[in-house]
């Protein structure tokens, strides 16, 4: 993989206190890159996320600030940035926009006006913002990496409800439309669309949802870690966009 290109570059990782952000972020400080973390509620997980990656990457000397932010709040994103400005020098490079709230319920009839119109904000809305954040610093150098944690459920699978799967959907074709705008600048805006990632907040292990386990072609959860993969993937290959690429263990 061609991981030089980005090497030294920052990247902005929301929700990395969970299962995939967090894995997202040992693997982009693996290859030299400087980060930007953010957090909602669960400052344990983001103080010991810091301190492993300070120590296992100590080679690469890596510049990690950590911020603690409601991603449904505009104003809460703009701060974020003012203390990236402040802590970095600079915008980021690279945007994996990856925080994200799931709270399940399955059927139109029992999900509350209030839980659309707060979903919305957290896991469609805040991309919007967030990439109004970073893409003038990327137009302006001609280089940025845009990646959105979507999901199965933007296609319609999943096991939550139509707020979630609108939500997510939402965020593919933003993405989609993203793409053909900033290619001439040489950003890139693709998605990953997981399901049934182990060892996360939303999918803790296999006993939490074992009639759904029993229905994935592969018979096993994925990994955080091969969801970074792909992340990784998208970030070190930029002639890649629009694309929206499904980790699901043969699920449709
Ligand atoms: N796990 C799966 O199977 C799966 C499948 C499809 C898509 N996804 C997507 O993957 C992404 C990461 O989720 P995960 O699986 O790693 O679950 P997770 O471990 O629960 O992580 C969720 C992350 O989002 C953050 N977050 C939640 N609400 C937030 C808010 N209002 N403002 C800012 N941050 C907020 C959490 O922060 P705190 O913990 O600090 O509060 C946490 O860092 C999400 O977008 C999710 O929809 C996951």
């Amino acid at each position: 993989m061609v991981m030089d290109e980005i090497r030294g570059r920052l990247a902005l990782v929301t929700g990395a206190s969970g299962g995939i952000g967090a894995a997202c972020s040992h693997q982009l400080a693996q290859h030299g890159v400087h980060l930007a973390l953010t957090y909602s509620s669960n400052l344990t997980s983001i103080d010991e996320l810091v301190t492993e990656l300070q120590s296992r990457y100590a080679e690469n000397k890596l510049r990690i600030s950590t911020h603690k932010v409601d991603v449904g709040s505009a104003d809460q994103i703009e701060s974020l940035f003012r203390e990236i400005d402040t802590q970095h020098g600079q915008r980021p490079d690279m945007l994996i926009s990856n925080a994200g709230y799931g709270k399940r319920i399955t059927n139109i009839w029992d999900i509350p006006l209030e839980e659309f119109d707060y979903m919305l904000n957290v896991n469609l809305r805040a991309s919007f913002v967030l990439v109004k954040g970073v893409v003038e610093h990327m137009k302006a150098q001609r280089w940025g990496r845009i990646v959105f944690m979507s999901s199965i459920a933007a296609y319609g699978g999943g096991i939550n409800g139509c707020h979630y799967a609108a939500s997510k959907g939402g965020l593919t074709g933003m993405m989609k439309n993203l793409s053909t705008r900033l290619a001439e600048y040489n950003i890139s805006v693709n998605d990953v669309a997981p399901a049934m990632i182990g060892d996360t907040g939303m999918v803790p292990n296999a006993l939490a949802i074992q009639d759904t386990v029993a229905t994935i072609p592969l018979g096993r959860l994925g990994t955080p870690e091969e969801t970074a993969n792909v992340v990784m993937m998208l970030v070190s290959t930029g002639y890649m966009t629009g694309q929206s690429l499904l980790l699901s263990g043969g699920l449709k």
